[in-house]
């Protein structure tokens, strides 16, 4: 870690987003806010952190684009090579993904996940990772590259109780824990209550997305349609996580 920081070029925001309990939808905003990403003019790259998740080239619609997934790199010595590994990368409108592969799982070492990302954060502006809970594997190789974190909640009582379990671990972890929630409510007042129980900043609430089966069903990635609660929940995100990230030129 810390190596040839001198000779950097580019170096990507890294947003890291955990689920406070299962199925919550943690990947649909993790892939929405790359989506967003794209649709901004940024190169963002979408990290799978759940092994044994499905894959998040699912999620994103594109699980039957060729291209490099984990198991491949498994094995990999030394020096990745960021521009050559985007290219070998899934990608839909604009989003690369680097997934798990349901057809093959394999077990990654910490080295090889580090240099994933070192490697893709000097092609990209924004990697967006879909991260496990703070007590697998991948979450500690990772958490100490990643700038900022949202912690996505649910609104039922196991939901947030899930949610202050592993609050405490993520601030730990990192300088930046944001709080969403996912709820239906219409107000922000029930969000603001949240919030303060677990002590965490608020950034954005996240409603029920009414399309998102379909879409899924249609392979249009979450975060397609602008406006829609999940384009606007990620690009609340993005604007706060990705501030001044917006690239000129090159
Ligand atoms: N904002 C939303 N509105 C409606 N449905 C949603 C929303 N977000 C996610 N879903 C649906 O909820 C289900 C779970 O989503 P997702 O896989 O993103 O959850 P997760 O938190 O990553 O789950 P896991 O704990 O398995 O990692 C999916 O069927 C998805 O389509
Ligand atoms: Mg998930």
């Amino acid at each position: 870690m810390g190596m040839n920081t001198a000779m950097r070029t580019n170096t990507a925001q890294v947003i890291g987003v955990v689920g406070g309990s299962g199925g919550v939808g943690a990947s649909v905003l993790a892939a929405a806010i790359a989506v967003r990403a794209a649709q901004a003019g940024l190169r963002p790259v979408c990290l799978d952190g759940d092994r044994l998740g499905g894959g998040l080239d699912v999620t994103l619609g594109i699980e039957q684009e060729r291209g490099v997934r984990w198991p491949d790199l498994a094995g990999a010595r030394g020096c990745i090579d960021g521009p050559e590994l985007l290219r070998r990368l899934p990608s839909v409108d604009g989003v690369h993904v680097l997934s798990f592969d349901r057809a093959r799982d394999v077990a990654l070492a910490a080295e090889v996940v580090q240099e994933v990302l070192r490697a893709l954060s000097e092609v990209a502006d924004v990697v967006v990772v879909d991260l496990p809970r703070p007590d697998h594997e991948f979450f500690a190789a990772l958490a100490p590259s990643v700038d900022a974190m949202a912690l996505l909640a649910g609104s039922g009582i196991r939901d947030l109780a899930g949610a202050s379990a592993i609050a405490g671990h993520l601030i730990e972890a990192c300088p930046a824990v944001w709080l969403c929630l996912r709820t239906s409510g219409k107000g922000t007042h029930f969000a603001d209550t949240v919030a303060a129980a677990l002590d965490l900043p608020l950034l954005t609430v996240v409603r029920e997305e009414p399309s998102l089966a379909a879409d899924v069903l249609h392979g249009i990635p979450p975060g397609s349609s602008p406006r829609s609660a999940l384009a606007t929940a990620a690009e609340t995100v993005l604007s706060r996580c990705v501030v001044g990230e917006r690239r000129d030129a090159s």
